[in-house]
């Protein structure tokens, strides 16, 4: 449905990506918005849904947070009403960000929506990932910088900004334009009337976040047990103190997890955990002779929204792995195309695949990623 025109991918991915902000004219050619600001404010009442409200009103910066019980208490002055995750809830808005699957799915985060009325953002700022933001009805100035050491403010406890910068980019975007922001690149988005901007936004999990989360996978799976030894002991004469060796010591046991296979089953379970709220599992539970008739009698299987399904290759292993939202799958080789089809497109449809047989692993595999409610025949 969404698809990226006036875009070499190949030369983004060299020349831009991570290092140069960009703009990309018409990188989506005829620009339908997957949603209307009706019902981002229908979204933002919603007691799952991460949501807030930015105002500035005489210069006077505000945040409001949902859930929002009355939504227009909160829109005054010039405001921004933001929404993350869109993409677990509304389907069109999952498909603008399939429209950036030419980067693996397990770095992204999220579509984060905006509705701004005139003035409306969020002030100049940094974030410290990476960004794409399309921009949808209407049309907004858009200022990006290259980094430096700019002086950080806070007109309000939850709003981070930093004082002024030099813009390299400063452009009106229009529908289908998008605007690529790279990690630490000071930008201020100011809309020049009513409009909705959609953010790509990329994960870029921090030391810290990898090795709690490593921690804790090994110690809910009994791993990583090896304990320091300090072979290197020679008499000492100064017992307080830690020499370099006994520090190279600590160091190479824990460079010895991270080389461990431990660090290999962890990293795609922990890469495929992209939901911010369990899935439920599924009411319907099919057997494996019912997914055959189902697909035998044209149904098509729908990858619940936000799902994003890691797949770990190696011929090591007589069968495929995969992972969604941590859990492991397995799959034999001979189902690798399959595979590819149900793990990186949103829906599974066998006839689009000229083969509306598949084998009893395969509907196997399928019924108990229903029951997880991880997929779903409509
Ligand atoms: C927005 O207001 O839609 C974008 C916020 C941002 O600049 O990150
Ligand atoms: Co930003």
């Amino acid at each position: 449905m969404y698809a990226l025109h006036n875009f070499d991918k190949a030369d983004f991915l060299a020349n831009y990506w991570q290092k140069k902000p960009r703009v990309i004219k018409q990188g989506l050619v005829n620009f339908v918005d997957p949603l209307d600001e009706h019902i981002l404010a229908g979204l933002s009442q919603e007691g799952e849904v991460d949501s807030r409200i930015i105002h500035r009103l005489d210069s006077r910066w505000d945040v409001a947070h949902g859930p929002f019980i009355d939504i227009n208490q909160h829109c005054v002055g010039a405001w921004t009403l933001l929404v993350q995750s869109v993409d677990q809830y509304v389907p069109e808005a999952e498909a603008l960000l399939r429209s950036f699957d030419f980067i693996p799915h397990w770095r992204m985060d999220d579509l984060m929506v905006s509705f701004s009325n005139e003035g409306g953002g969020v002030g100049p700022h940094l974030d410290q990932y990476d960004v794409f933001i399309v921009q949808g009805k209407g049309a907004r100035r858009w200022q990006v910088g290259l980094p430096d050491s700019y002086k950080a403010s806070r007109p309000h406890p939850d709003l981070g900004q930093i004082e002024d910068f030099t813009p390299v980019i400063d452009q009106v975007l229009y529908p289908g334009d998008i605007v690529y922001i790279p990690a630490n690149h000071p930008h201020n988005g100011i809309a020049t009337g009513e409009c909705l901007n959609y953010s790509v936004g990329f994960r870029a999990p921090s030391q810290q976040e990898m090795l709690s989360a490593l921690a804790d996978f090994a110690s809910d799976e009994n791993l990583l047990n090896e304990r320091y030894q300090g072979q290197v002991l020679a008499p000492r004469d100064k017992s307080a103190e830690l020499s370099q060796t006994d520090t190279e010591e600590f160091r190479a046991l824990l460079h010895r997890a991270i080389d461990s296979p431990a660090f290999t089953q962890w990293l795609p379970r922990f890469l495929s955990q992209s939901l911010y709220q369990d899935a439920d599992g599924s009411e319907e539970e099919l057997s494996a002779a019912e997914v055959e008739e189902y697909f035998a009698s044209g149904q098509i299987l729908y990858r619940t929204l936000g799902v994003k399904p890691v797949w770990v290759k190696t011929s090591e292993k007589d069968s495929i792995e995969f992972y969604v939202e941590g859990q492991a799958f397995s799959c034999p080789h001979s189902e690798d195309a399959l595979l590819n089809d149900l793990l990186c497109q949103p829906y599974f449809d066998p006839k689009e695949r000229n083969n509306s047989h598949l084998s009893p692993h395969f509907n196997q595999l399928v019924s108990t990623l229903i029951s997880s409610g991880y997929w779903y025949f409509e």
